[in-house]
């Protein structure tokens, strides 16, 4: 009997939404899962439990992406607990959702730490980890491309990590690694749900859904199911692109003021 070595993904925030969906998918595939989380221990373990439950094996490790000490603690878990790697997605998210004219320098520098340089830091460590080849993964959004009122910060992030596919895709090439990034629109997860219901000025989600063509948001499934084919042989020949899973909503007109309540754009613009 011959036993396959598994595949081996590190996936950062995978203890809720949609890494935690794709680490159970990649789990049914018979994969090592590193489940990265930064508080939620218990959702973690849970995460690993629903991983193992489908037929996979990993680990969890607490770290916070916005440090690059805890991205170096995190890599060096994966060496000494697997000694290589096959695939890498640059996954968690989180920033401050303002308009432009209210950022503060801790604003623009924590989302930066967090959003884009976490993603060069751990493609960096993840890349030297891949002895046979490999994927990087980064999960961006739709504010990326288009302009959405509060996303500012996080929306040039993203931006910025599409580019570095790009430059990565290059560089990690010639090694068997491709570089791409999956773009969601508005995916049915915790961020969603703070994004329309908490952030002040956001007018209800259910103003912008009709303005998708397919008329619903989208889910972390749809999402998990676009990593999935990208993280897979099927998609070896597939590097430094961007695939946009946002049931049509960046190729219509973007809402911009319109998913808001109006009292934001009166404050922004001075109206009365
Ligand atoms: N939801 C959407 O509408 C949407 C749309 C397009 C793209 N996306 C992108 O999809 C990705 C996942 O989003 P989601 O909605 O699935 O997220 P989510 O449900 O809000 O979960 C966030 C995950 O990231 C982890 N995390 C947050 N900050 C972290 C940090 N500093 N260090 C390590 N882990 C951290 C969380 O860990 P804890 O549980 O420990 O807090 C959690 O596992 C993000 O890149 C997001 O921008 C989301």
């Amino acid at each position: 009997m011959t036993t396959e070595t598994p595949r081996v993904v590190v996936i950062t925030g995978a203890s809720r939404g949609i890494g935690r969906l794709l680490a159970k998918k990649l789990g049914a595939q018979g994969a090592a899962v590193v489940i990265n989380y930064k508080v939620n221990a218990d959702l973690a373990e849970e995460s690993l439990a629903d991983v193992v439950a489908a037929g996979g094996s990993g680990i969890t490790v607490q770290a916070d992406i916005e440090l690059p000490e805890d991205i170096d603690r995190l890599f060096d878990s994966v060496r000494d607990e697997y000694g290589r790697l096959d695939a890498f997605v640059a996954n968690a998210a989180a920033s401050a959702f303002k308009p432009v004219s209210q950022l503060k320098v801790h604003h623009l520098d924590r989302s930066y730490a967090t959003n884009t340089r976490s993603f060069v830091l751990g493609a960096i460590r993840a890349a030297e980890l891949m002895d046979r080849g490999g994927r990087i993964l980064a999960v961006t959004s739709y504010g990326s491309q288009r302009a959405f009122a509060t996303y500012a910060a996080l929306g040039s992030a993203k931006a910025a990590n599409e580019s570095y596919v790009k430059y990565m895709a290059n560089e990690f090439g010639p090694r068997g690694i491709t570089v791409n990034a999956v773009n969601g629109g508005l995916i049915d997860t915790d961020s969603l749900d703070y994004f329309y219901n908490r952030v002040p000025g956001m007018a209800p989600m259910e103003s912008v859904l009709s303005k998708i063509p397919l008329q619903r948001p989208g889910t972390a499934d749809d999402m998990a199911d676009a990593a999935d084919f990208l993280l897979s042989d099927r998609a070896g020949y597939i590097t430094g692109q961007v695939l946009t899973v946002d049931g049509g909503l960046t190729v219509v007109a973007p809402p911009y003021w319109s998913d808001t309540t109006g009292d934001l754009r009166a404050a922004v613009l001075g109206e009365s």
